[in-house]
């Protein structure tokens, strides 16, 4: 008999999130029930599935952060059911004006629900990059607020690729991505073929090797590398063109506003999603 494992861990900080997937995609998990996490500002509970028993490394390493966690064992039958439960279609944007609020994100294993009429098919495999994530779903809402169609669009950290595909679905022209971690790479390739997105062009990962620029450049990174990137990622943004940064914590968000330099810059909006924030800021001149 097989088994799978599921680590149920809790956490309060939403800065430890993107740690703790990083970890536990580190030593091997196979899946992540965002959907079924919890959330509110102060408690949250992540499920982590992982197909033989976890490394002690990484039981030691959440250990050090300070988590609470429980490891639950069960035989392997029920674990695709048991990942996919509680993975149900979902509207990306739900505030958004115009035609954008009826883009739907449904997974492949689900009916398409009758409200939903722009569907983007995307298996939640992945940690991120799915739709389910606040920051996503703020990078989407803000692309509905400026002009994306016959606009060319560079997606930095394009994960999946779902940006990209909201991008295209709106009617960018031209779409660019790039994410260092190649091992992306595929599953964003293969989205864009399942959702017949054709507009869309891997970038070398280094963005500095990147020439062009962009009408609209968007970056859904924790707020740390968006500072790292910044030099770039103002200078790949065209004049009078936009600048969208998502995955700054709230609570980070002096430090943030601190060190990204927006001299160059007017900040037309700061979108709002729990504890997580999204600039949508308009380049003045080089
Ligand atoms: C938070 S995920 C966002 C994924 C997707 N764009 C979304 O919004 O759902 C951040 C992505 O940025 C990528 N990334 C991190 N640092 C990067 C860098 N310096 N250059 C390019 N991509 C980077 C990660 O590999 C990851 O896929």
């Amino acid at each position: 008999m097989s088994y799978y494992y599921n680590l149920k861990i809790q956490f309060n900080e939403s800065a430890l999130e993107d740690q703790i997937m990083t970890y536990c995609l580190l030593f091997n998990a196979s899946g992540f029930s965002e959907d079924i996490m919890e959330t509110n500002a102060s408690h949250r509970l992540m499920n982590v599935y992982f197909e033989s028993e976890p490394d002690k490394e990484l039981i030691q390493k959440l250990k050090d952060l300070n988590l609470t966690f429980d490891l639950e064992k069960s035989e392997n039958k029920d674990w695709t059911e048991s990942w996919k439960q509680g993975i149900e279609p979902f509207q990306l944007v739900e505030s958004a004006s115009s035609d954008f609020k009826n883009i739907w994100v449904v997974p492949s294993w689900c009916e398409t629900p009758e409200k939903a009429q722009t569907i983007i098919t995307m298996d939640p495999g992945m940690a991120f990059g799915t739709g389910t994530h606040e920051t996503t779903q703020l990078v989407a809402e803000a692309l509905g607020s400026v002009e994306v169609k016959g606009k060319t669009v560079l997606d930095v950290g394009t994960g999946t690729g779902l940006l990209a595909i909201v991008a295209s679905f709106m009617g960018a022209e031209k779409i660019a991505v790039t994410d260092n971690d190649v091992s992306t790479h595929h599953v964003a390739k293969e989205n864009f073929v399942n959702n017949s997105v054709e507009n869309v062009e891997f970038k070398n990962a280094d963005l500095s090797l990147i020439d062009n620029q962009y009408d609209i450049v968007v970056a859904n990174i924790i707020d740390g590398v968006l500072i790292d990137l910044q030099d770039e990622l103002v200078s790949k943004t065209k004049n009078e063109g936009f600048l969208i940064l998502s995955g700054i914590c709230k609570e980070r968000d002096p430090v943030f506003s601190e060190a990204f330099d927006f001299s160059k810059f007017n900040i037309l909006s700061i979108h709002k999603k729990s504890e997580w924030l999204c600039y949508v800021c308009q380049k003045i001149l080089d």
